[in-house]
């Protein structure tokens, strides 16, 4: 058996160890792995192969970013390239393929398995808003980069009887600004499935001085919106995937600016960035990996394609693909609200 593998979309920590966990158990079970480089352009063209034996992955389990590199080249925009990959298939003999991404990763991996191609997922995504599993590969080292930039943020904060707004990563679904506020102490958090007026914001601040607390950490997400304050797309650029780029809207700094605008209180904008998708992988999403990535082989070898190794509570189960791309997962809400008892 020959098992293909690649990353695609955003990189984030714990993409090696996936990897890792994919070509040892395939080589378990007598099998060859070819990695594929640089997500779905790998399987363009002639295809980008490139053979993994078990010790090109070693020592790779701690190391973030990805061996194999990624894109967001998304083929299933022209039918030529769905074409290109399915030879590739064909041309690199392979009999199954492992994706690891997220959302738009996995739209092309459930629509190959629709056309007819052995392929199965894994769930990747600091954003967390995969549909179908609990956690997603890289959600819990970003949210620990947050924590730590918080907790330094409260002292110079403090010191200085300051606001700080804090952008973070998240399109459509605020979990890394939730579990990273959460963790981190904020004292507003502003994610995309509500629209909070600012003017709420900047209540709850007047009413914190009122308090005594002279300085306060308002966490935002980059897909945040507001009645009463227009965040525009400054040049609607967008990825090679198609998505616009969020990084454009400048959202922290306009809510800082804002703020101190309407509130009087000094305030400054820290954008965490890409800092949210670097390093090592914390130890959750190490073991996540590991397993997803097990699991995922394990899937092959039934014959499960067409699924993605979720965790559910604290069991990997196989859900499929289509289900998993079928919608985003949202924040959960209570946890935004319990937030609230903190402001
Ligand atoms: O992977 C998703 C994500 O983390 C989004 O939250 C963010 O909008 C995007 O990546 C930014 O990615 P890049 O700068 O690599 O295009």
């Amino acid at each position: 058996m020959r098992i293909g593998v690649l990353t695609g979309g955003g990189d984030c920590p714990g993409l090696n160890a996936a990897i890792r966990a994919v070509v040892r158990r395939a080589d378990e079970y007598g099998w060859h792995t070819i990695g594929f480089l640089n997500g779905w352009a790998g399987l363009l063209g002639d295809g980008m192969p490139r053979p993994l034996e078990p010790a090109d992955v070693s020592g790779i389990l701690g190391l973030g970013g990805t061996i194999l590199g990624t894109s967001r080249t998304n083929p299933a925009k022209e039918p030529e390239h769905m074409g290109e990959v399915a030879a590739n298939f064909e041309r690199h003999g392979l009999d199954a393929l492992v994706a690891i991404g997220g959302d738009d990763t996995l739209s092309v991996a459930s629509k190959l398995f629709d056309s007819g191609l052995k392929t199965v997922g894994v769930p990747k995504t600091m954003d967390n808003d995969l549909s179908e599993t609990d956690f997603c590969i890289g959600f819990n080292s970003a949210v620990t980069t947050v924590t730590d930039a918080l907790d330094k943020l409260h002292t110079t904060a403090s010191s200085h009887h300051r606001v700080m707004v804090v952008e973070v990563m998240g399109r459509d679904a605020g979990w890394v600004a939730v579990f990273g506020g959460l963790a981190g102490g904020a004292d507003y958090i502003l994610i995309p499935e509500v629209d909070v007026p600012l003017d709420k914001v900047c209540d709850s601040l007047r009413r914190r001085r009122q308090r005594g607390k002279d300085s306060s950490i308002i966490v935002v997400s980059e897909g945040a919106k507001f009645p009463d304050v227009e965040v525009e797309i400054s040049d609607g650029a967008t990825d090679a995937f198609g998505h616009v780029r969020l990084d454009r809207r400048n959202v922290g700094e306009t809510v800082a600016r804002e703020i101190e605008r309407r509130t009087g209180f000094e305030t400054r904008t820290t954008v965490l960035g890409h800092l949210q998708r670097g390093g090592s992988p914390s130890v959750f999403d190490r073991i996540l990996a590991t397993r997803t990535g097990a699991a995922s082989v394990d899937y092959v070898k039934e014959g499960r394609f067409g699924h993605m190794a979720a965790l559910r509570g604290t069991e990997v189960v196989p859900v499929p693909l289509r289900s998993v791309v079928a919608r985003t997962r949202t924040v959960d809400l209570d946890l935004w609200e319990l937030a609230a008892t903190f402001y």
